[in-house]
């Protein structure tokens, strides 16, 4: 009955405790998503994400060099529109808002990585994620579109194109293009496992996304599908893809931790817009500690089995680890 076994000698002080911590967080997990928006001199705060700004393509510029100066390795932008309409012809603009932000982001900041979302929705007067025939998006033109989407992006610059579509076929289409036009350096983040999630509301407020009418749900995964999820995150890498990536992630760690004992490339968490609010209001509220409450919600994507975190807290993690 003596307790031969007490494993709280493993924790008894900070030394013991450093020594056999099987996970940890760095700086090197960290993507900072951004928005990009037309006009000049904008640094604009977003309403339904506060400490998350819209910013013109030229003011974008001292924001990215802050980020790669506190460490973090790489950027996910996210492109606001001047027009919509039905195709989101703007998507592919290669003197729209996003693609002079990249070009601007290059050239002053060369060595922080620029991963540019790949979709849509911000685009298309009905806010779906590919073009309607029939009152349904049509899945083969809409991969088109994607793929000419980011054949602009590698074309501005971009390190890393991320489809968030949910389109059949759409990483072999862009992966097709690219490398047809010499981008074949030009890596791929898919959002594999995405699922038709509620935490992406304040998103879609700060990208003028929502559809105009129904829901995601006849792309975006359904949310009770685990193992439908490894068939999406197989199918992705047969097509070509360099990182695969679970999105929402606190809600889906279980199907982090299931990609990580079956695949053996990079994978991503995204940690989402409503994930960030969540948390913000509750600290707001004085109920939960702020900062610990992000630093052990970020190390659960790492203990599930992540290498990779994006998260708008980003620079508030990179400060805390220093
Ligand atoms: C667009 C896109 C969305 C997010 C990333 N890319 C919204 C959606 O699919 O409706 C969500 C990001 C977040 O909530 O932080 N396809
Ligand atoms: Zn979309």
């Amino acid at each position: 009955m003596f307790p031969t076994v007490r494993m709280r000698r493993l924790r008894n002080n900070d030394a013991t405790r450093r020594l056999v911590r099987e996970t940890t967080l760095n700086v090197d997990d960290l993507v900072y998503p951004l928005f990009v928006c037309p006009g000049e001199s904008v640094k604009r705060p977003i309403k339904s994400m506060p400490g998350c700004f819209h910013f013109s393509p030229d003011k974008i510029i001292e924001e990215a060099k802050e980020i790669a100066h506190m460490g973090i390795p790489a950027i996910m932008l996210f492109g606001l529109p001047e027009t919509k309409d039905p195709t989101g012809s703007d998507a592919s603009n290669e003197s729209g808002p996003l693609c002079n932000a990249i070009r601007n982001i290059k050239k002053s900041v060369p060595e922080l990585l620029i991963i540019t979302d790949v979709c849509l929705c911000a685009y298309t007067d009905h806010g779906h994620c590919g073009v309607i025939s029939n009152g349904k998006v049509d899945n083969d033109r809409t991969i088109a579109l994607l793929a000419k989407t980011a054949l602009a992006h590698a074309n501005a610059g971009a390190d890393m194109v991320a489809p968030s579509d949910m389109m059949d076929g759409r990483v072999n289409a862009i992966r097709r293009l690219l490398d047809e036009k010499a981008f074949e350096q030009v890596g791929i983040m898919s959002y594999s496992a995405k699922f038709a999630s509620a935490y992406y509301g304040p998103f879609r407020d700060a990208a003028g996304s929502s559809p105009a009418w129904g829901d995601r749900r006849a792309y975006q995964m359904d949310p009770a599908n685990g193992k439908q999820a490894m068939r999406e995150m197989q199918q992705d890498i047969e097509e070509g893809a360099d990182i695969i990536m679970v999105k929402p992630a606190l809600a889906y760690l279980d199907i982090i931790a299931n990609a990580r004992r079956r695949f053996d490339l990079p994978i991503a968490a995204y940690n989402v817009s409503g994930e960030y609010m969540m948390l913000n209001a509750a600290a707001e509220a004085g109920l939960i500690d702020h900062n610990a409450t992000i630093m052990e919600t970020m190390l659960s994507f790492k203990r599930a089995g992540t290498d990779i975190i994006i998260t708008y807290f980003a620079k508030e993690v990179a400060k805390l680890l220093q």
